[in-house]
């Protein structure tokens, strides 16, 4: 797909999805999230990603979905807007359930939608400058979609104080929250992204994985503690008699790096 709103790069094992309407501060309509949606599915069935970045050019990471986009297709019927939330709900989905480590970079602002699809990534990097704000309930709408992404981030009554209040707040208060990992200075936002990069580059790419999906399922299939103490068992079964495990533990004992640090 030629991308007219995205744009996508790739280095070694490292993905960038860079959203590109700089003129709009990457707000996204329609043919955006069908984009994004299609770049994360693509991405996710690459075997050979260590990485995923979301982070967008211009002056804001994202302002959310696009107001015009919005007000015309409110216009339609009941199904249509249904759909439309669903392609919305879809891409969220898409993003959380990418198979690697996925980090977002936010600057500038992050409103309304922005803020579903930084929660969906595994760690969010922000601009301490950055202005966030939950802005659905401002212009008469409701942060829908984002919200199962969202409150796993910042939990029920921070979800209560940020949506129902709509009010603007920066990073430093969003790492309070929790809807962010790190709030740091301009200056610092490329060393700390390359912190987190060496960090995956150093642990073992399927373990990573393996990690990742293990944790998705443990907090979203709500097992008993029985069901989970089999399915982890597994998990470490499988682990360490494959070859990275194997790998990993043999490179500890003769004191060299593993195979999978480049
Ligand atoms: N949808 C459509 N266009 C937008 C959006 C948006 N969400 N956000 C910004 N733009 C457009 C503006 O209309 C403007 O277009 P124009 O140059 O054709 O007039 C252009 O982007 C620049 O925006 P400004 O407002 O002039 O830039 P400024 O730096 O003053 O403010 C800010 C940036 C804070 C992001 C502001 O534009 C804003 O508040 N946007 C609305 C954000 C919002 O409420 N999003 C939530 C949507 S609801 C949801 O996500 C479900």
């Amino acid at each position: 797909m030629k991308y007219k709103t995205i744009e996508t790069d790739r280095k070694d094992f490292i993905a960038t999805i860079w959203l590109n309407r700089p003129e709009k501060h990457n707000a996204f309509d329609n043919l955006m999230i069908e984009e994004l949606t299609y770049a994360f599915t693509g991405l996710s069935k690459t075997d050979d990603l260590r990485v995923v970045i979301l982070r967008g050019k211009g002056k804001s990471f994202c302002a959310g979905a696009d107001l015009n986009y919005m007000k015309d297709i409110a216009k339609y019927g009941y199904k249509e807007n249904f759909e439309d939330g669903k392609r919305l709900a879809t891409l969220f989905k898409t993003v959380y359930f990418c198979p690697h480590p996925t980090i977002a970079v936010v600057h500038g602002a992050a409103f309304g939608g922005a803020n579903g699809l930084l929660s969906a990534c595994d760690i969010v990097i922000a601009e301490q400058d950055t202005t966030f704000a939950f802005s659905e309930v401002k212009i008469g709408i409701s942060p829908a979609t984002i919200g199962p992404y969202v409150l796993k981030r910042i939990g029920e009554f921070g979800g209560k104080e940020l949506m129902m209040t709509g009010k603007r707040f920066k990073g430093k208060e969003a790492e309070k929250f929790g809807l962010v990992n790190k709030a740091v200075s301009y200056d610092e936002i490329e060393r700390v992204l390359q912190d987190y990069i060496k960090q995956f580059m150093t642990s073992a790419p399927k373990a990573a994985e393996a990690t990742k999906a293990m944790i998705s399922t443990l907090v979203n299939d709500q097992m008993t503690i029985t069901d989970a103490m089999d399915y982890t068992a597994d998990i470490i079964a499988r682990l360490r008699a494959a070859d990275e495990g194997q790998e990993g533990m043999a490179a500890f004992l003769e004191k060299r790096k593993p195979n999978w640090v480049k």
